[in-house]
């Protein structure tokens, strides 16, 4: 088990780069293993899940290399193997390889993907679109099996609700099945766009991903031809944002794609922080007073649901009561009572998913634990708010999707560490 810990009360100051997109990069690495050649990614986060998809894929025999944020990948010698449960469960989207699996072998067995506890997380819709793909699918033990016999068969997917996980695995079963899908009611996200432009590189004919129709007509063999540069992470770049407007005294965010933040800038402009929007990077300015929000969390282009707990430290700055309600996952509020720990005026309701934050003067340093990445995120913002030392536990959570966070915040004029177990500072 790792911890973070945050000498508080620095100002920050300088400039960051943000890194590849993490919720891109667990569903390319997948999607690779559909490829008949070897693929490389450029702009790989650094990141936990990262090197378990590695093991993920070294047990299947593809091997995979991963260099200064270069991800080469070769799928040329797979085999059908039985996956690592540690490592499939360390991560949600390792339900990815269900997809992929069954476009490249018609059959597939996984342990039930882990991931973040963030509430209920179903995949019924994966399994209702494998299902009118042509595969059974049974579940015995925690073990999924999936089996399409007699191959797959395009067919018209209509998603009872907007999910990106299930839209992804859609694409991914279907990109080399026989004849033409079509996703109704399919998910938005920039991530999904970012698979399909991959796929579609490489001879993918997929149509339509970034609205809510995707269209994709198989093909017989996928073969990468370029680099492909993973889209910048807008969950990294909106917690960078929060943290710069919180106790910056001027910090310039590079590497962003500012369409995709939109719903997150337009919430920080409200609040009264003059951020200078450029094509590819944000200035965020030395700002002292903000004001309350509301926020409603929504599937893209509405707010992130993965930024409501980031901006939560900031919203304790503003001059009267703030509301967060997520509507995606209202049991997300593991951040509640670790921000109390440190003093923050915050109350959560899970049943609606409500959260009320009000004015706090001061922040103080205490113990607390990342239940999950973005829970993380907050408490991490928090302790360089806070005076005194913050101890994070179950740090690993926010390792798992922070490209290299303790050299960036260090960079900036942050004092944080990571000790392992054995107490040895790796960070
Ligand atoms: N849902 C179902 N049945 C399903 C699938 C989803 O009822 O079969 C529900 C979920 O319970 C949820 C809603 O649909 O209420 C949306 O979930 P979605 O499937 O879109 O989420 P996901 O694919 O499991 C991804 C991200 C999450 C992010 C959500 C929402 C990845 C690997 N994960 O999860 O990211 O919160 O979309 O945007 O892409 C994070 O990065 O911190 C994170 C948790």
């Amino acid at each position: 088990m790792q911890k973070m810990i945050i000498q508080g009360g620095n100002r920050l100051s300088g400039e960051v780069t943000i890194g590849g997109a993490k919720n891109s990069t667990v569903a390319l690495i997948p999607a690779a293993i559909l490829a008949d050649t070897p693929v490389q990614f450029d702009t790989v986060p650094d990141i936990l899940d990262v090197h378990n998809l590695m093991i993920i894929l070294e047990s299947m025999n593809v091997k995979s290399e991963f260099n200064h944020g270069v991800l080469d990948i070769d799928p040329t010698q797979i085999v059908e193997a039985e996956l690592p449960s540690k490592a499939i469960k360390s991560l949600r989207a390792s339900y990815y390889f269900m997809g992929a699996l069954l476009g490249r072998f018609h059959r597939a067995t996984l342990t039930f993907p882990g991931g973040d506890n963030i509430g209920p997380r179903p995949i019924d819709l994966h399994i209702k679109a494998f299902e009118t793909l042509g595969a059974t699918v049974s579940e015995v033990n925690g073990t999924v099996h999936l089996e399409a016999a007699n191959g797959l068969h395009g067919a018209r997917i209509f998603m009872d609700m907007v999910s990106v996980g299930a839209t992804i695995n859609a694409i991914l079963a279907a990109v080399r099945a026989e004849g033409t899908t079509v996703i109704e009611n399919a998910a938005r996200e920039p991530e999904i766009i970012d698979l399909a432009t991959f796929l579609n590189n490489m001879g993918a004919k997929i149509r339509g991903a970034g609205t809510d129709t995707i269209r994709i007509t198989g093909v017989d063999t996928l073969q990468s031809m370029n680099t492909h540069t993973i889209i910048a992470d807008r969950i990294e770049s909106g917690t960078y944002l929060a943290l710069a407007a919180a106790l910056g005294d001027g910090v310039m965010i590079h590497n962003v794609i500012p369409e995709h933040l939109e719903s997150f800038t337009s919430k920080m402009i409200e609040m009264g922080v003059d951020l200078q929007i450029d094509s590819d990077k944000i200035y965020v300015p030395k700002t002292t007073s903000f004001k309350p929000i509301h926020v409603k969390t929504m599937p893209f282009p509405g707010f992130a649901t993965d930024l409501q707990q980031p901006l939560t430290p900031l919203m304790s700055l503003a001059d009267g009561d703030s509301v967060v309600v997520d509507t995606i996952y209202p049991k997300r509020v593991k951040h509640v009572p670790e921000l109390q720990k440190m003093g923050m005026n915050i109350e959560a309701d899970d049943t609606t998913g409500t959260i009320v934050i009000k004015h706090t003067d001061k922040l103080h340093g205490a113990n607390v634990s990342a239940g999950e990445i973005r829970c993380g995120a907050a408490l991490t913002i928090a302790g360089l708010m806070a005076e005194g030392t913050t101890v994070i536990t179950n740090a690993g959570n926010i390792l798992r999707g922070y490209d290299r966070i303790v050299w960036k915040l260090n960079r900036l004029n942050a004092n944080v560490t990571i000790e392992d177990d054995s107490s040895v500072k790796i960070g």
